[in-house]
This record gives structure tokens, sequence and C-alpha cells, in this order.
């Protein structure tokens, strides 16, 4: 992990990485074979787990860091500390660009846990994925 300043605790990443890493089994990906697990926590210290479900219809697909945030969001959360995801140890996992704008909408700030294990996690804040992201004024 890099030796930058981060907001959590090394060990918050690596729980955080964990779950992910349980939530991914259940991740429904049968045309790509990609089987992605996300894992978020929320401003109040609630976990919320996701995983991609892909469809027949490809464009239907979701991925597993937006199922999270809408299982977190359709929860009544809003603000959000960070995000792990994975796709298991052989590949590094960064969220696509659909997904960093999604999250940007809520917490620009909060940090992204990416990584193929927990010795081996980058940490990174969504404004590093997103610079200069696009969000209206409420
Ligand atoms: N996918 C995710 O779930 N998250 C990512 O960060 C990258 C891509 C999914 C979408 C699709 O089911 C599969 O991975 C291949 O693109």
């Amino acid at each position: 992990m890099g030796n930058l300043q981060k907001a959590l605790s090394q060990d918050v990443y690596k729980k955080l990485y964990v779950k992910a890493l349980e939530a991914r089994k259940n991740a429904y990906a049968p045309f790509s074979g990609f089987k992605v697990g996300a894992a978020l926590l929320t401003d109040d210290g609630s976990i919320y787990t996701g995983v991609n479900i892909e469809n027949s219809s490809y464009g239907a697909t979701i991925c597993a860091e937006r199922t999270a945030f809408v299982k977190a969001i359709s929860e009544g959360h809003r603000g959000f500390k960070a995000l792990a995801v994975t796709a298991g140890s052989d590949q590094e996992a960064l969220p696509c660009g659909i997904c960093r704008q999604f999250m940007y909408e809520f917490s620009p700030k909060m940090e992204v846990v990416t990584g193929t294990d927990t010795e081996h996690l980058n940490v990174r804040t969504l404004e590093e994925l997103l610079p200069l992201g696009f969000r209206l004024e409420k």
C-alpha cells in the first residue's frame, strides 16, 4: 500500500476488501466470466456489498460497485467513506467510468480500495480516479 496519508486504517481497508471478496461469490457473470465483488462503507459505519449482474441484453448489466451503491442509497444512505472492489487474485479491478461518475455524485472524497489480495492493496480517492468530475449544484 502506498505511503500517502490515508483517511482510514489498514485494518479497515483489509476488512472491506475481504467483504468484497466474499460477496464476489454471488456475482452473476455467465457471459464475461469476469466476477466482481464490492463492499461499501457508509459514513455511519454500515457496510453494503454488491456484485456484477450481467444480462442477456448485455447493456443491462450492472457493475458490482453500482449494485452496492444502489443497495445503500435505497436504504437511505447518502455519504460514503470507502469502497473496495475485487475481481479476485488474477487482476486488479478498477471501477469503470460509469461507476466513477455514479459514485462521484455522492462522495467525491471517498476512498477506493483495489488490489489482488489484502497484502497488495491500492487506496486512492475517487477524485484521483475522476479528476474534475461533473456534478450539478443542489
Ligand atoms: N465490472 C464490474 O462489475 N466492475 C468493474 O469495476 C469493472 C467491470 C463488470 C461488468 C461486467 O459484468 C464484467 O465486469 C466485464 O466487464
